[in-house]
């Protein structure tokens, strides 16, 4: 049993293989936070919650004397009753108020989990794999409750959260905040860990001392971002990728989010994450009710690696859907970096002549083959072919690709139009836009209001019908620009703030219908590189384009943070050419593809531009993902030396069987002073022997993870290298 109810003490236990999760109903009917770590057996650990001498000045609960809900750690404290800290819920009620106050009315535990209505989130293939909880918490005067939701995958450790509110009076409210979870720790002896960065830059990782105040990540933007993923960290100070504590928080969203930690004055550390209630209000109206987005909570004992890989697995295997969520992942070409939007069928089908002979298994054609877009400046929304530069169309030009033995695949940017499209002049109010200002163009483009029924519509009929004009077998899904100037002309004015989490809600019904409708076609999600690289995104399209920036070096960071907490299944990785478009530099084709091979591998030149030893070597490379890549997309990844700390960077996958064990090895620069470099691996058995492929060197598990790999002198920069391991059976 994964979750108990003790009638005895009002006690929830919520157990997964390795950890538990306790809280208590007090008889207030407040739910309190016991505790959350290694699993315990005991369902009697009330003597946890002890009374703090915290001065005179905090208000009594119920006024019964010296019971301060402020000092307790509350499970979801709503606000002014008497906690001042961040609520996790505010509504404003009809009267203009805006405390409440919501306490114990039922709970039901039952196995499965059910679906939450228009959002993404975990799921169960079978019900016996996990138990959910629902416990109904109401405010008489107000009359609303809140459902929270809890679930445990026993066997990925981890437990889901989501609540709903639920409006039962006969007013309309406004909901001003309703986060998805809060967990109130009772020390803030942590660190705080966030994915941070910049287009090109993405999700490189922070760690900081937690310090009194509030400390936050959050996006404004529309979009998850590339300055910040929905992922926060909590971290024993002694943390480090193999030991510690690690309580991991990931929204399973792709707009506005808010991940906070508020250390208040007696050092409690209020931990909460959802959607931002910034610039959000939503007007919940009598008898409806409205679903927050889940949180997944994963503590660790085993420090980051530990964290990382419970969201691998879980993400990999039950967030990631479809035909082809345990498919081996072809290797693709992909032309922009090739062409840009300079191109035309012949000059398409040269790069794919050249990608068929090396073994290059999908051709992906990127931006540029519709309506009359030659440069970036229109044309989105026009959903058709320009016949000038693809003459024959794309069924012809995707059937030849398939004789040529590859698959076809097809960029879109199906949320925006062009001011310069005709779409744009059928339907000029389709876009975010405020009547009498101006509408603020990014990359002279604008956004569709996905909020509207009738734009939802249209986008999935205009991607279906080209979906089915030709054999189209994966989808390359682009969003290159955040949310401005928010107003939408389809809602009134008390709707005008629940644009961005609407905008979302359409995205998300759009892409559940297309991936529903296109159930083979793979889709890989995009936003100017990583910048919705998100577990929302990730329900509906197994695999992201981790960043625009394909240059080997900045990409070790990029990939090591995505690698916190994603799998490499997901990480869609090029090998481009050089000097790199990004940032200029010269990299070995080996580097680059060492780099891209840790991921989703993939190319993105123009092949015809190589020259014959160039061509043989990336031949070499396809065979060789080809050979390994089950071991990298679906085996168990161990990050060894940070590119954050140091010059030389490493890590290592184990495949499913355990048997292959693939090491990287990455030199940034040429040191003046020889240091002895040692690669230690992790993961493997230390009584197994290994043999280095290729060599006669056979070592014991033991010797590689303690002693290491002795990395000879090497003057090159940029450099990588490989080494595969097989263990002796
Ligand atoms: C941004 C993407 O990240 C690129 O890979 C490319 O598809 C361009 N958009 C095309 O406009």
């Amino acid at each position: 049993m994964g979750i108990i109810f003790n009638e005895d003490n009002s006690l929830v236990h919520i157990k997964s293989k390795n950890t538990s999760y306790i809280f208590k109903i007090i008889e207030t009917g407040h739910l309190i936070n016991l505790y959350w770590g290694r699993k315990i057996n005991s369902n009697k650990i009330n003597y946890v919650v002890k009374k703090r001498a915290c001065g005179s000045f905090l208000a009594d609960l119920d006024n019964i004397d010296a019971l301060h809900l402020e000092v307790i750690a509350q499970e979801y404290p709503s606000y002014g009753n008497p906690d001042l800290r961040s609520p996790a819920i505010q509504v404003k009620l009809a009267n203009g108020t805006t405390v409440t106050d919501f306490r114990y009315e039922s709970h039901e535990i039952y196995r499965g989990k059910k679906k939450l209505e228009g959002l993404p989130a975990t799921y169960a293939e079978k019900e016996d794999e996990v138990e959910s909880l629902e416990i109904t918490l109401k405010d008489e005067v107000a009359n609303l409750r809140v459902i929270l939701s809890y679930t445990v995958f026993e066997n990925y450790d981890s437990i889901t959260r989501s609540c709903k509110v639920i409006n039962d009076s006969n007013d309309e409210v406004d909901i001003l905040r309703a986060l998805s979870a809060n967990v109130d720790f009772t020390h803030s002896e942590f660190d705080l860990i966030q994915l941070s960065g910049s287009w090109a830059r993405e999700r490189h990782i922070v760690r900081t001392t937690l310090r009194s105040g509030r400390q936050c990540i959050e996006s404004r933007r529309g979009a998850s971002s590339h300055a910040q993923n929905p992922f926060i960290a909590l971290v024993s100070k002694d943390a480090t990728e193999d030991k510690g504590e690690v309580y991991g928080f990931n929204l399973i969203y792709s707009g506005n989010f808010l991940a906070s930690v508020e250390v208040d004055m007696h050092s409690n550390a209020r931990t909460q994450i959802g959607i931002n209630p910034f610039d959000f209000t939503w007007n919940l109206e009598s008898g409806q009710s409205f679903q927050t987005p889940e949180v997944v909570m994963v503590y660790s004992p085993n420090g980051l690696t530990g964290m990382s890989h419970i969201y691998h697995d879980l993400y990999r295997e039950r967030l990631c859907r479809g035909a082809h969520r345990d498919k081996e992942r072809p290797i693709l070409i992909n032309n922009w970096e090739a062409t840009y939007f300079d191109f035309n069928n012949e000059k398409i089908k040269e790069i794919a002549k050249e990608s068929s002979k090396l073994g290059i298994e999908l051709f992906v054609l990127d931006d540029g083959w519709f309506g009359e877009r030659n440069n970036d400046d229109c044309s989105l929304g026009d959903w058709f072919v320009n016949e000038e530069k693809l003459k024959g169309g794309l069924n012809s030009l995707a059937t030849d690709i398939n004789k040529m033995g590859m698959q076809f695949g097809l960029w879109f940017e199906p949320e925006m139009i062009s001011p310069k499209s005709k779409l744009y002049e059928e339907h000029p109010d389709w876009c975010i836009h405020i009547d009498g200002r101006i509408r603020s163009e990014a990359r002279k483009q604008l956004i569709l209001d996905l909020s509207r029924d009738e734009v939802c519509e249209a986008v999935i009929k205009m991607l279906t019908d080209v979906l089915k004009s030709a054999p189209i077998s994966y989808v390359k899904w682009d969003m290159n620009r955040h949310l401005t100037d928010l107003g939408s002309a389809y809602l009134n004015s008390k709707e005008q703030k629940e644009l961005s989490h609407r905008y979302v809600l359409g995205l998300y019904y759009i892409l559940e219908k297309l991936t529903q409708r296109f159930k083979n076609v793979l889709f890989e999600s995009c936003s100017s590189g990583g910048g919705r690289y998100d577990a929302g995104m990730l329900y509906y399209m197994p695999q992201t384009w981790a960043s625009d920036n394909t240059d080997a070096i900045c990409r070790l960071k990029i990939q090591y943070g995505t690698s916190i907490l994603f799998p490499a299944i997901t990480m869609g990785s090029h090998v481009s050419i050089v000097p790199n478009h990004q940032v200029g530099r010269i990299t070995p084709l080996k580097t680059r593809f060492a780099v891209a091979s840790s991921g989703n591998l993939g190319y993105e030149l123009d092949l015809n531009k190589l020259n014959d030893e160039e061509k043989e070597e990336i031949k070499k490379q396809v065979a060789w993902y080809k050979q390994y890549r089950d071991v990298i997309q679906k085996g168990t990844f161990y990050r060894t030396k940070s590119p954050f700390n140091g010059n030389d960077i490493s890590w290592n996958f184990i495949s499913e069987d355990e048997n292959t064990v693939i090491c990287y090895f990455h030199q940034i620069l040429v040191e003046p002073i020889y240091r002895n470099l040692i690669l230690k691996l992790k993961g493997l058995q230390e009584d197994a022997l290994y043999n280095l492929v290729g060599t006669d060197k056979v070592f014991s598990g033991s010797e590689l993870m303690y002693a290491g790999l002795m990395i000879p002198k090497i003057e090159e920069d940029f450099y990588s290298n490989i080494y595969v391991f097989k263990k002796s059976v």
